[in-house]
């Protein structure tokens, strides 16, 4: 008889192959192409010890229940608001994220992301492609001056310092607001500020929080009508973070002066107002997608759950109280 010590689901497929990973004897359950329906993640949960989920698939008591023999789940991703990590951790389920190996590539989306609103980069290249480009001319596609502007950062973490990085580059005057200060601060000439006097006096506020319930709609109206009329709002955090029905509101009526986006509330759903308008510039939630980006992710996760199965502690465990009581 073959020992298995132990089976491995993955929601979805994976950027690199992680078998070699897992240890061996493991048997890896990991789909060629796309995400498992529900139904058949529902089905396969049952024998599994171990979850490596991506951030589309729902990890709630439903499927929690479904998998009696679960000791992990490794999210491929930082943010781990696609689980419910109080079942997880009550069922005595190992959750683990994957920090630091995206910051980088995110932080260089918001950038580009950031350029891309401010000189209306997609607005360009829509009227060179569509032939209605005339020649040269002073007026056209003014944009907004992005170089010693000043740069809001919501959520100093490690994606907003390594804003902040790229920000000085840019002889940015760097504002930042959070629950408290942030040692690393000082050496980014980062200062904190209460979040309406950032939001007052930004050109561009960009977000960097996880979702919880203290930042779901953090930016609602209220906040919108705080902002320059000339500033533009930057989110690769996540979409719930922002009341898009009052972003859209306020793209539309010109309070502010744009938006660009790359995560929205009900992804794929994008607010039609959105949609609808030439302030914005909308990506498809690609912040950590780059082949290098996603490999490492791939790679932490599977680290994480290969560490479970040996029985050891795995990096960046979400719910530590699970291990050590
Ligand atoms: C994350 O890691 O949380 C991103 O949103 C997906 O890469």
């Amino acid at each position: 008889m073959t020992i298995v010590p132990g089976v491995v689901v993955s929601s979805a497929a994976l950027p690199i192959d992680v078998r070699p990973l897992l240890g061996a004897g493991v048997s890896a359950r990991i789909p060629e192409k796309g995400s498992l329906s529900r139904g058949a993640l529902l089905g396969a949960i049952g024998e599994a010890d171990a979850l490596i989920s991506l951030l589309d698939v729902a990890v709630d008591e439903e499927l929690l229940a479904a998998g009696p023999k679960l000791r992990i789940v490794a999210n491929v991703a930082v943010g781990y608001d696609n689980v419910d990590v109080p079942a997880a951790t009550r069922r005595g389920v190992i959750v683990t994220n994957t920090p630091g190996v995206l910051t980088a590539a995110t932080a260089d989306l918001t950038f580009g992301l950031l350029l891309a609103a401010a000189r209306r980069l997609v607005e360009a290249d829509d009227l060179v492609r569509s032939g209605g480009w005339q020649g040269w001319s002073p007026d056209l596609m003014l944009g907004t001056e992005v170089s010693g502007r000043t740069l809001g950062i919501v959520g100093l973490g490690r994606i907003g310092q390594a804003v902040a990085r790229r920000a000085r580059a840019f002889d940015m005057t760097i504002l930042y607001a959070g629950r408290r200060p942030v040692d690393a601060a000082g050496e980014l000439d980062a200062r904190h500020v209460p979040l309406d006097e950032l939001l007052g006096a930004s050109d561009f506020v960009t977000i960097h929080v996880p979702l919880s319930p203290d930042t779901q709609h953090l930016i609602d109206a209220a906040a919108l009508a705080r902002m320059k009329p000339t500033a533009f709002l930057i989110n690769t955090a996540r979409g719930p973070c922002v009341d898009e029905a009052a972003l859209a509101d306020a793209v539309s009526a010109g309070t502010i002066a744009g938006a660009a986006l790359d995560v929205f509330a009900a992804e794929p759903q994008v607010h039609p107002g959105l949609l609808a308008s030439r302030r914005s510039v909308l990506a498809p939630h690609i912040g950590s997608a780059t082949h290098t980006t996603r490999g490492r992710m791939a790679e932490l996760s599977a680290r994480s759950v290969a560490a479970v199965l040996a029985g050891q502690r795995p990096q960046h465990v979400v719910n530590p109280q699970v291990l050590d009581g």
